[in-house]
């Protein structure tokens, strides 16, 4: 096989890339060692900045978004009994959208089906070669044939467990990493939402949050042990647990529980984000943790920056921007990266907390809750930096 633009990695950053290549009349091959089902129900968090929004609608690929997604002008954050919000659209005109990651992959691989695409699912053993050369190659087994994608450049779209980072060559990449000491136990649920918006909680016994996904479905986090036994966790159980840590706003609209998990929190950043014709975009090249819903959002800039570096290699032979792409994108990364970690720091107990580290947390969100200055910053962040 032959094309312009080899993708590993049917996510979001994978799909939004080929979708984006196409608009620019670049053709691509994406791989991805799932099965469409697998892609296309693989829960993650849903919530996108204000651009991302944007792009969806302005590259034709918003109209369920706009129909189903769930605009939100704001937060909530509550401690000591306490609820505050923070109105984003009035401090800077912003609002996020709540519409399942899983949600955009569906309509991206539709919406790449219908252009034409070609996306290989349920491969193996892919693997990418001589991309220090001319001519970059992915190799992969479909139904056991071996088979090989000839190309200019390649995308490592394939996530933090992908293939395409181990493959940069010894030496030319340094990881940066931060492990939390606890992790996120989840639940989506059918039952009311407990508020119009989501709800950042702080509490003695550590840190919840109030999401939702749809009108009637609900996603609730608690902050538990990084490696977590969800048999400790029964149903009523964890809603008791919620309905301790989110204070003031009780009792909650329960129901049944659809889906239960836990996730650790890791901080990672890859530099560089490329090696000769490979460049990593998305979950491969770094990860957040998710208290600042960041992940999806950093993957998105990587793609909207690589497709346009790509666009003007083609076009018009201009390699500056592709020289360019992992230092215009780490800007981006890391500013999301400290969001993300601040957020995460502020709002989660640690277990070797002393007493004036909890009454510094208290008085951080006690301020970010009332002063229009700190509000505004953390708005920016949330609802997104601007992308020029
Ligand atoms: C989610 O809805 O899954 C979600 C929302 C906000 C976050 C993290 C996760 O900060």
């Amino acid at each position: 096989m032959r094309t312009q633009v080899g993708i590993v990695g049917a996510g979001p950053a994978g799909l939004m890339l080929s979708h984006l290549l196409h608009l620019a009349g670049i053709d691509s091959i994406i791989v991805e060692n799932r099965s469409r089902a697998y892609c296309e129900a693989r829960v993650r968090a849903g919530l996108m900045e204000d651009w991302v929004t944007k792009l969806l609608v302005e590259t034709g690929v918003g109209a369920r978004m706009q129909r189903e997604g769930l605009a939100h002008d704001g937060i909530y954050m509550t401690f000591g009994g306490e609820l505050r919000h923070i109105d984003f659209h009035k401090l800077i005109g912003k609002r996020v959208t709540i519409y399942g990651q899983q949600e955009v992959v569906k309509d991206l691989i539709a919406r790449r089906l219908a252009d034409g695409g070609e996306i290989h699912f349920d491969v193996a053993d892919t693997s990418v070669h001589d991309f220090n050369t001319g001519k970059p190659k992915i190799r992969f087994r479909h139904q056991g044939k071996a088979q090989e994608i000839d190309c200019d450049i390649i995308a490592g779209c394939d996530g933090f467990h992908g293939v395409c980072r181990p493959s940069f060559p010894a030496g030319s990449l340094r990881g940066y990493d931060r492990i939390y000491p606890f992790g996120w136990l989840g639940i989506l649920a059918k039952a009311k939402p407990v508020a119009d918006e989501l709800i950042y909680a702080y509490h003695d016994r550590g840190f919840a949050l109030f999401s939702m996904r749809a009108p009637e479905v609900v996603r609730y986090y608690i902050q538990c042990a990084p490696d977590e036994n969800l048999d400790d966790w029964p149903d009523e159980k964890i809603w008791d647990e919620l309905e301790t840590r989110l204070g003031g706003v009780k009792p909650l609209p329960r129901g049944p529980v659809l889906e239960k998990l836990v996730a650790p929190m890791r901080s990672y950043v890859a530099e560089p984000m490329q090696t000769g014709r490979l460049y990593l975009a998305g979950d491969s090249a770094h990860i957040v943790p998710p208290t600042g819903a960041k992940g999806m959002n950093l993957a998105m800039a990587d793609v909207r920056v690589l497709a346009r570096a790509i666009e003007a290699f083609v076009k018009s032979k201009r390699d500056d921007l592709l020289e360019n792409y992992s230092k215009t994108c780490l800007g981006r990364v890391w500013k999301g990266q400290r969001f993300s970690w601040w957020m995460t720091q502020m709002l989660h107990r640690y277990a070797d907390a002393s007493d004036f580290d909890i009454k510094r947390q208290i008085a951080e969100i006690d301020y970010v809750t009332c002063s229009e200055a700190a509000m505004t910053s953390l708005a920016e962040n949330y609802a997104g930096l601007p992308m020029e």
